[in-house]
Formats: C-alpha cells, structure tokens, sequence
C-alpha cells in the first residue's frame, strides 16, 4: 500500500524521488520521507501528512545527492507520525530503508535486536530491518541486505542505501510489487512503472526472492543464493504523460472521461463486427477446453467484486456454465468446492490485491484453471495467473476506481460472449445483438460523458444530504452497489447499494424525506418491479432520482429527479449505467470539498490481507 522510489545517477535523487512519489501517492498519503547521500552521510526529510508538506520540508532544507529513496506510507504498525514514516535508519545512522509490505515476524526480531543493543525509534514492523542490516554490513551491501531478508517472514519491496556503500542501491522483493527503471548513466526503482515513466519506459519488473544491486551503470539481478538472473527489458506501453492529470482538476474526473476512448482499445482486434467471432489471446483456452468447463468462480475485492458480479449473471445467462462469485477476503474462509474443469476468473485493477492473490493461490491449489481480468501488465497476479485478459484501461490513480470497473465488466462480457459462442448455448441472433451493443457502448459512453452537466445538476440538489440508497435487480443490482460504493467512499455520505427486492424486508425503514434514493430502472426484464418500488418509496415521502432510458415517458412521472442512459440490451446496461453513477458521487464529493483522488483511509493498492 505504501509507495517507494530510488535513485542513482548524476543528479539529485531528492527531486526525482519526489516527483516518483507524486505519482505513487495514490498508494498511500498519511506520511511520507526522503533520504540520499550527501557528501558521504545520509540526509533525511520526514513529514506526517500528504506530500505536500514533504515538497515543503525540501523547499526550507533541500536535500542534495544520490543515491536516494523515497517513499509514501499508509500505516500498518504504528500511526503517521515523523518517526514512524520511512525511510529508517539503522542504529549507526549509515543505512536508510524504504519498504512497502508487512514483516509479520517483527515483534520477535525487535526483542532479538534490542536484545544485542540496537535502538530503535519507530513502533513500526519496517525498522527491523536497518538495523538487520547494518548487523550484517561488513562492507557488501548487497550482502547484508540479502543476509537480512532471509530472517524475514512476510511481504516486502525495500529499497537500501548506505553512507559506506555511496556507489550503490539495493532493492529487493518478496509479495509487494517492485520495478527496476533503466536509464542512461542512472537507473532507478519504483512500487509501479507510472512512478519513473516519465524518466524510463525500459524496466525490470522484479519477481519474489530476487535482489536487484544497482549503481549508475548497471543493474544485477540474483536470487537470494546470489545465482544470476537474466531478464528480459520490459517496454512500458504507454505515453510518458499517461500518468498526469492533462487539465482536469482530478484524477478521477480524468479517468472518467477516459472510458470512451479506454473501451474502444479493450475491444479493438477482440470485436471488429457482430458477424466476426470474439478473438481473445490471454485468455489461453482452447475451444475444447471452454466446451468442458462445469464451473465458473469469480472472485476480487471492491469494485472488482461487483464487476464479478455482473460477470457471474452474464456467463450463467449466456454461456450456461454455473458461476458463483466470492469476495476474496471471504473466499478462503468458506473452503469453496472446485470441481473439474472449475475456471476461477480472478479480477483486479492492480493486479496486487492480497485479498485476491491469496484466494487466487487457493483456487488454483484446490485444481481451478485461473484467467485473470487485469490491468496493471506484469503484475503478481498475472505471473500467476494461467491467463490473462487484460482490460486495456491505462493507469487508473484516481483511488475510487471508474475506467477500470467499467472496462472490467466489458472484458467479462466479451468472455462470457465468447463461451456462449463456442459453447453454442445462446442463439445467434442474441450473440449478434449483444456484440452489436457492446460495439455502442464507447459511443454511448461518450453521450453519457457529454450530458456531465445534466449529472452535476442532480448532484447539487442532494449533496447536503447525509443518506442515500441505490437500488438496481437482476445485472443492475451490481450497478446499485458501485454507485453506492462510489459515493460513499470519496463524498463520505452513508450509501447502501441494496436489491430492490429486499427493501420491502427490512431498509424501506429507512425512507424519509432526508433519504434520497437512486433507483436503476432501464428497459428490461426487472423494469416494472422496480417502478412498484419506486413508488413504494414515493409513497413514503422518499425522493428518487431515476436512472432510465431516454425517452421513457412514464418513469419520468414518478421521479424527483432524472440521470438518462442511452438505450441497451439488459445484460449490457451495466457498463455505462455506471458512468452517470460515477459523475454523481464525483460532483457531490466536489461540492462538499473533499479529497477526491485521495479519500480518508483508503489507499489505491491495497497489498496487505
Ligand atoms: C473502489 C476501489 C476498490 C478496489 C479494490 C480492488 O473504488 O477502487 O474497491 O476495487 O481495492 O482493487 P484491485 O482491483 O486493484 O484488485
């Protein structure tokens, strides 16, 4: 969850540290610190809070020199403070760490190191490690850093500095994601690649149990036996300024905006026509292999979760398979049945979620074939993944995912279109019908986009107010619950996504006139219920906001207020249902000024269980 960067090179690590961390922020932003070598001795900024304050710290009392660490911390053990945020140093104030990750057995390594006389400050797990460190320096660096990591259990990317070593930066990981930049006469490393895109698109991306030892003019990668590791120069695919805002005021307002664009690449060579087959590379199953399958198992975190859900009413609908979705964190919990011929469909932005990666290790050790539906290319759930498909979103740092729901849940219907062809479980003129609306649904989005003000309108009448409840059945109950999650966790006003159908059975108890509620009712199956729930709400004094097709001229009557959606077939409707949803919880956490791209206690990668 926490963010790290290094550097090494002719210029001032401080800045380019700095610069990296802005990027990362989305990882985590209640403290943050600095430290590089500086005319042989460690200089270091620390600050409790954003980077901001950090930017300003350096500004009063720059830090110049290199080799220098950075990084951007979302408290595990120990509260933000100055003495708990990174970098650590060691006893002997010579080596600086920076780690994003857990040491689970910290508590008896602190006794054992207090116990031989080194002090520590912090009531972080982090600080063991310095002082492993600078137990076992007897000149190698690289050395004492790999004899340190072996005492450790848990999950960790560090990055090591050391006075006596100013020639060279020490990385290693072990479960938490880390990279190798690869400049000219400097080289760098990073939690992500969009941290040091602007400086490199050339990268190492560093797997578990590998340690990377870095000076100005090259990179050595071992295993912690000091064996040798080639690896191939991973190309980063996208435009330097990829990760910057480019004139919108958010991240996540960006990244909203991007969707149109964003889902004609996640389509473009997978679906070219309603009368061309779906063409989907990762995902790495033969025609054979779909035909057997007996079980579908989705599971992911958050937003994930309810693109999971989405995906496990389309692929029992279409392609006829049994499907279940489990949250991740729960997965494990319940010791799922995997049948033969089980596919578990992992999802995640990131593609570092613990909570996924766990439940994924699980599935695949209980015999389930796993494809992955990702974004982030190379990350620890793809390496472990037997296929990949990946979503095409580009980076996503806004923390409240919106490019990445939307084109999850694309990506899961082109497969779970793709089984029903192969499969031949849904009539062909449904398939084509649903291909031609997938083919839309850019064009919709972009619609959708162009009615923003529309949205903001609606948000301005009901962002005082404190409560809320959205409501969807069938594929748009998922819709119900990332608009409430969407709202909740960036504008902070309590939301429930709910079944319609459930309201009757107990939250209808909540309506009153300071509740407002979003109901989803598009064209479709679920489409006369939910007016019956509309106006059981309106009957009890609740005002409604309607999400409906344009052009509905009876649903129009029943709401206080309107969000329209282009028409589409039902089982399609989720994806850009969700744009309007996104804009709504956007604006009405604007107005009530909050900390859209970095709402309280959240953290964009969330790589701790
Ligand atoms: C909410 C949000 C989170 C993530 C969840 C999983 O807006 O972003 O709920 O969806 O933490 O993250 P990934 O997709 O990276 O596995």
């Amino acid at each position: 969850m926490c963010g790290i960067v290094g550097y090494i090179g002719p210029r001032s690590a401080a800045a380019i540290c700095l610069a990296g961390l802005k990027r990362l922020e989305y990882r985590g932003y209640d403290s943050a610190g600095i430290a590089a070598i500086s005319d042989g001795q460690l200089d270091v900024r620390k600050v409790a809070g954003k980077l901001a304050s950090l930017e300003e710290a350096l500004q009063a009392e720059p830090v110049a020199g290199a080799p220098g660490i950075g990084h951007t911390r979302w408290a595990t053990h120990g509260k933000p403070s100055v003495t708990n945020s990174h970098p650590h140093l060691s006893t002997n104030g010579r080596i600086a760490v920076v780690h994003n990750g857990i040491i689970e057995n910290y508590g008896e390594l602190r006794e054992q190191l207090i116990a031989e006389g080194f002090k520590f400050l912090s009531q972080t797990d982090t600080e063991v490690m310095p002082h492993l460190v600078e137990k076992y320096y007897e000149g190698d660096l690289r050395e004492a850093v790999r004899r340190a990591v072996l005492d450790l259990q848990g999950a960790f990317a560090f990055g090591v500095i050391c006075a006596d070593s100013p020639d060279e930066l020490v990385a290693v990981r072990r479960f938490s994601p880390l990279v190798v930049g690869l400049g000219e006469g400097e080289n760098f490393i990073a939690s992500d690649m969009g941290a040091i895109r602007p400086e490199t698109d050339r990268v190492y991306v560093i797997d578990d149990d590998e340690l990377a030892s870095i000076t100005r003019d090259g990179v050595e990668l071992t295993d912690l036996a000091l064996k040798p590791i080639e690896r191939e120069v991973f190309v980063i695919p996208w435009p330097a300024d990829a990760a910057e805002k480019g004139g919108h005021r958010h991240f996540m307002h960006k990244e909203i905006h991007e969707q149109a664009d964003a889902m004609h690449a996640c389509l473009a060579g997978r679906l070219s026509s309603p009368d061309q087959p779906i063409v989907l590379e990762g995902l790495q199953m033969t025609d054979q292999e779909i035909k057997g399958l007996r079980k579908v198992v989705f599971t992911a975190c958050g937003t994930a979760f309810h693109a999971g859900l989405v995906g496990r009413f389309v692929m029992e609908n279409l392609a006829r398979v049994p499907a279940e979705v489990d949250l991740a964190a729960e997965l494990r919990t319940r010791d799922p049945v995997v049948l033969d011929n089980t596919l578990a469909v992992v999802i995640s932005q990131s593609g570092e979620t613990a909570d996924t990666l766990v439940a994924l290790r699980d599935l695949k050790a209980k015999g389930a074939r796993v494809v992955s539906v990702l974004n982030v290319v190379d990350s620890s759930i793809a390496r472990e993944s037997d296929g990949v498909v990946y979503i095409q979103a580009g980076p996503e740092i806004g923390v409240a995912s919106t490019k990445a729901y939307t084109l999850q849940v694309l990506t899961i219907e082109l497969i779970a279109l793709h089984f029903a062809e192969v499969r031949q479980t849904a009539e062909h003129a449904t398939l084509r019908a649903l291909k031609e609306a997938l083919l839309a649904v850019p064009g919709q989005a972009q619609t959708l986009l162009d009615r923003e003000d529309d949205v903001k309108a609606v948000a301005e009448v009901y962002y005082q107010m404190s409560n809320s409840l959205f409501l969807g059945r069938g594929v748009n109950l998922p819709s119900a619950m990332e608009g409430a999650l969407k709202l909740k966790e960036i504008s902070y006003i309590h939301a429930e996504g709910y079944s319609a159908g459930e309201m009757k059975h107990g939250p209808i108890a909540l309506v009153q006139p300071d509740l407002f509620t979003v109901a989803i009712a598009v064209a479709g199956e679920v489409y006369e219920k939910m007016i019956g729930n509309i106006q059981e709400i309106k009957a009890r004094s609740g005002p409604v906001i309607g999400v409906a097709n344009d052009g509905d001229n009876v649903i129009g009557d029943e709401c206080d207020h309107m969000i329209w959606v282009p028409p589409s077939p039902e089982l399609v409707s989720p994806i850009t249902i969700a744009i309007p949803l996104q804009l709504l919880a956007y604006h009405m956490a604007d107005l009530r000024g909050e900390h859209i791209d970095q709402p309280r206690n959240l953290a964009k990668t969330v790589t701790v269980e």
